[in-house]
Formats: C-alpha cells, structure tokens, sequence
C-alpha cells in the first residue's frame, strides 16, 4: 500500500460509525470502479476522495477535482471535456479538460446533482466508454479515469423524480459510502477537536496546547454540528486563538455572529424583524429540542458584557453605569462568566455603590 502524500491529511475518528467508512474505503480504493460519497456538508467527502485516490494503484498519477455547482452549463463542459481551439468566442487555442488531464488518475466530481441532464449524459459515456469529443471538435478521445463522485443530496428521490439520471446513478453507484454526520458520531467530536486545537497550536507557534475545560468540551459535545467537521475545525481554530498562551480554552464560541447588535439588513422583512432582535436563534443552531435557552441567554449575556467593557476601555464603573447595573452588579456577571482579567482599579472599587 503506497504511503499517504504529507499533504494529505489523515481523516481522524475512532467512532464504530467512522471506522466503518474507512473500512469500505480501503475495500473499494484498489478497484477501478465509480465511488459516489453521500453526506452533509463538511462531513468529509473531498477528503475521503483524496484517500481513495491515494490508496489505490493509481495514487502516482493525477489526482483532479471539479465542483458542479455554479458553473453553467457550456462552462462545466469545457472544463470536464474541454475545447478546440475556436469552439467558441474566446477559445483561442485548445484547451485539455479535466477528464483528459486525469487520464489514468481518479477525477472527483463535486455536487454531481448540480450537473445539467445534458453534461451527464456525457459523463455517462466516459464512465461507459472510456470516450469523449472536446467541445468543438469531433475526434473522439479516449482516457482511463476513474470517477469519484460527491452529492449532499438524495440523488435516488432527483432520479425519481426525473432532475438525475437513473443510468448515471445505477453506474455511480457501484459503490455507496454515505459519511455519517458529526452528530451521529460524537464519540469523534473530542479526538477531531483536540486534534485541531494542537494543529492550531503549532500554526500560532506556541508551545503546548494545554488542553480543553470540562466546561468546554460539553459544549462541544452538545451542540449538533450542522456544518460538521469543517464546521467544528473553524469554531476550535477559533477558541485556540482567542484564548491566551499556556491557558486551557474554556471559551468556546460556536456562532460568531451572535451579537445584539447584529444587523438586520440583507433579509426579506419578515425575518429581518426576528433576526435584529436578541431573541432569535443564531444561524446554524438547530431548531429542534431541547431549545437550549439558557445556553443562548447566557450566550448573550456574555455578548453585551464583552462589547460593553470594549466601549468602555475596560473601565468597570463606567462599564456598568453604561449598562444601567450597579458596579456590584457588573461585578457578579463578569465573575459569572468569566470575563474578570483583573483586580478593580482604586477609582473603581464600587464602595460608593454599598
Ligand atoms: N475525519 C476527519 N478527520 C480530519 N479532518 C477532517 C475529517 N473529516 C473532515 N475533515 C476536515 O474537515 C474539512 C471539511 O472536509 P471536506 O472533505 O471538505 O468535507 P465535504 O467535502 O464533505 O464538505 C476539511 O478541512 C477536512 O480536512
Ligand atoms: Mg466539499
């Protein structure tokens, strides 16, 4: 078995979910056949490509990728396929497509729903035969690539509903490896999260990473992760850098866009009502219960305390008389969420307020 590029990263889990999917990567990567990886976004899929090319005997020759989404229609197909020189205004010379490129390599296909009818049709026939015209041109080219395919969506229903093509999905789907949500694996949560945190660690060019508090990792235990993995690498990237050297993370914030003063433009009015006000759920929480509305109280609790002393250079009785608390007051929240730094100044130890 050849030994994974540095560059490529290992995919990290313990969880009988995951190993299952490694399982039946390092079972399907030696064939030459189509591989469709199913799963949420940021679940793993282009990493998961990766190690399918990198493990089978095709791991030294070309490795390429291309998203479906957003690109129209004679775009995706220039670039799976490419172009003669004067297929169309402003193709001046030929151009090699992806699927040329990859010969004898692995190509990944990203968003494969997103592909137009027509496109795969085309795809069909390289899976098939091996063959294809450039756009604009009629010799027929004739390459060895296998495909990998990605979709976060349920191509079986768009099949049934006629938006996919049944035959492309019967030749994809030779082999099925659906990622499972981070969600269903929380078991990994903690070992992908301390992982990052020490990755992150060494980038900062610090010394240790001194570790996660209790407090921490339940709330990265319990939160539900609907970006996934990518999502929970950005939020730990996050927490590591906020904190200070040689401290553990305690603070870990999963929404950075939670702020009272959160703008409400850029939204069709009737959400842009709820989304001004403190009360409305930040993106990307579910909606399902348990609602957790302490949590987010708490959240916005520490939101308005940390803006607050910001405004206020850090000066507490200012501070509080900004937030119509008296200094005693301020003092119980800032301990209650850990936001005490120091010891009061002389002109503010609050005795006034006694
Ligand atoms: N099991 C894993 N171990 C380590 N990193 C992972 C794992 N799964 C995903 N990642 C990382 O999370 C991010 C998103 O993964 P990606 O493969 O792009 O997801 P998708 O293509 O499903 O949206 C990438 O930075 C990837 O390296
Ligand atoms: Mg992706």
């Amino acid at each position: 078995m050849p030994a994974i590029g540095l560059d490529i990263p290992t995919p990290i889990g313990q969880s009988p979910a995951f190993l299952s999917v490694m399982a039946a990567v390092s079972r399907l990567a030696p064939l030459a056949r189509p591989v469709l990886l199913v799963g949420e976004r940021g679940t793993g899929k282009e990493l998961i490509a990766a190690r399918v090319h990198y493990l089978s005997p095709r791991w030294n020759q070309p490795f390429l990728k291309l998203n479906c989404g957003g690109l129209t229609e004679s775009l995706l197909e220039a670039e799976l396929f490419g172009h003669e020189a004067g297929a169309f205004t402003g193709a001046q010379k030929r151009r090699l497509g992806r699927f040329e490129l990859a010969h004898r390599g692995t190509l990944f296909l990203d968003e494969i729903a997103n592909a137009p009818m027509t496109v795969q049709e085309t795809i069909l026939r390289v899976v098939e035969y091996g063959s294809f015209e450039r756009v604009g041109g009629s010799d027929t080219v004739q390459v060895d690539v296998r495909l990998v395919a990605a979709t976060n969506m349920d191509l079986p229903a768009l099949a049934a509903v006629g938006t996919f093509r049944a035959d492309l999905l019967d030749r994809l789907a030779f082999d099925v490896v659906t990622l499972p949500p981070l969600r269903h694996r929380r078991d990994d949560i903690e070992i992908l999260a301390e992982h990052v945190a020490v990755q992150m660690t060494k980038e900062l060019r610090r010394d240790l990473f001194p570790g996660f508090t209790a407090r921490a990792l339940k709330t990265l235990g319990d939160y539900d992760w609907p970006g996934n993995v990518r999502e929970l690498k950005n939020v730990v990237e996050r927490a590591v850098y906020r904190t200070e050297p040689g401290h553990m993370v305690d603070d870990i914030t999963v929404d950075p866009f939670v702020s009272p003063w959160r703008p409400a433009g850029g939204l069709p009015p009737q959400t842009a009502v709820a989304a001004g006000s403190p009360m409305s759920p930040p993106t990307g929480l579910s909606e399902t219960a348990p609602y957790d509305f302490v949590g987010r109280i708490a959240d916005i609790e520490r939101a308005l305390l940390q803006r607050a002393l910001r405004l206020n250079e850090h000066h507490q009785k200012r501070t509080a008389a900004f937030l119509g608390l008296t200094y005693h007051q301020l003092r119980s929240q800032l301990r209650k969420h850990g936001l005490i730094v120091r010891p009061p100044r002389p002109d503010e130890d609050g005795s006034e307020f006694h």
